[in-house]
C-alpha cells in the first residue's frame, strides 16, 4: 500500500499541524539542538511548509544562508511562499537521496521527520554528511510510532486504526536504528535525545488531538478499515475528550552528530 502522500491537500494538513503548540516546541528544542550560528549556511532536507527556513533565517542573519529542498512540489510552493521576500533563502526540488549541491558546502544540515519516509535512509544520511564541512553538525528528528499510548475504550479498533497509520511511511520505529546508520554515514558525536508529546485533555494545540484528521483521513482501505470505522474512531476520541478523559503520549527522538574534521 502506498504510503502518504505529500500532495496539496496534506500540504494544507501540515500547515495548519506545524503551527500547533507541540510542533512550535519540537522546532524550538530542534533549533537549540542545531544551535546555528550568524553567517551559518544551513540545509533544511525535507523543508515541508518552510517553517524551519523561515525561523533559520532570523538566526543566521543576512551574511548566512538557508537552503530548503523538498521532493513536494507542493510543499515547495507553501515554504516559498512562506519565506517570500527574503533574499538569502533558495528552495529546489530534490530527493533527499541524491542532493544537488557540493560536497562540503554547509555548516549544518537539518532533516526533521523526514527520514522516517525514505525508504534507503542510509543513503540519505551519507548525502547529509557529503553535503556539511568537515566539522559541520547534521540533526535528524523521528518518531518511533511504536511508543504511541493512547486511550480507547476499544482498544482493539485502536490496534487496527495505528497498524493501518503505520503504512503511512516506510520505517514506523526508524529511531531504533538511526545511531549505527549514522556512525555507518561516516558521522561521529552521535547524541540522542527522546522528547515525549503527552495530551491529558482535546487541545488542538497538542500532536494527539491535531493528529486525529490526518489519521482519519488515511487509514479508510487499509487492515480492513472502511470510513465508518476511521469515523468512530474519531468520535471516541472527541468523546473522551468531552468527558475529560482523553489521553495519548507519544516519543521523538533527535539526533545531532558532527562530520569529523
Ligand atoms: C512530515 S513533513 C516534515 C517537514 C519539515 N521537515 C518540518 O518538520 O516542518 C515530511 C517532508 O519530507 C518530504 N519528503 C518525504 N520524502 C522525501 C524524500 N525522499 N526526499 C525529500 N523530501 C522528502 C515531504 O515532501 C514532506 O515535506
Amino acid at each position: 500500500m502506498s504510503q502518504l502522500a505529500f500532495g496539496e491537500s496534506t500540504g494544507k494538513q501540515l500547515e495548519a499541524l506545524y503551527q500547533i503548540g507541540d510542533a512550535v516546541c519540537r522546532r524550538e528544542i530542534s533549533r537549540a539542538a542545531l544551535a546555528a550560528r550568524r553567517g551559518e549556511r544551513i540545509l533544511d532536507v525535507g523543508c515541508g511548509p518552510g517553517f524551519f527556513c523561515g525561523e533559520l533565517l532570523e538566526e543566521v542573519g543576512e551574511h548566512g544562508s538557508i537552503t530548503g529542498l523538498d521532493a513536494s512540489p507542493q510543499m515547495l510552493a507553501l515554504a516559498r511562499r512562506r519565506c517570500a521576500g527574503q533574499g538569502n533563502v533558495t528552495f529546489a526540488e530534490a530527493d533527499a537521496t541524491a542532493l544537488p549541491v557540493e560536497d562540503a558546502s554547509f555548516d549544518a544540515a537539518l532533516c526533521v521527520q523526514v527520514l522516517e519516509y525514505v525508504s534507503d535512509y542510509p543513503k540519505a544520511l551519507a548525502e547529509l554528511r557529503r553535503v556539511v564541512r568537515p566539522g559541520g553538525r547534521i540533526l535528524v528528528w523521528d518518531t518511533d510510532w511504536a511508543t504511541v499510548s493512547w486511550h480507547s475504550s476499544d482498544p482493539y479498533r485502536m490496534q487496527r486504526v495505528l497498524a493501518a497509520w503505520d503504512e503511512h511511511l516506510a520505517h514506523p520505529s526508524l529511531p531504533r536504528t538511526l545511531a549505527p546508520a549514522i556512525r555507518s554515514a561516516g558521522l561521529d558525536r552521535i547524541h540522542a535525545i527522546a522528547h515525549t508529546f503527552a495530551a491529558t485533555a482535546w487541545d488542538v494545540d497538542t500532536f494527539g488531538v491535531s493528529l486525529i484528521p490526518l489519521i482519519t483521513d488515511f487509514v479508510p482501505g487499509r487492515n480492513g478499515l472502511g470510513e465508518d470505522d476511521a469515523a468512530e474512531w474519531a468520535a471516541e476520541q472527541r468523546k473522551l475528550g468531552e468527558r475529560g478523559e482523553f489521553f495519548f503520549a507519544y516519543t521523538q527522538f533527535c539526533f545531532t552528530a558532527t562530520r569529523p574534521a
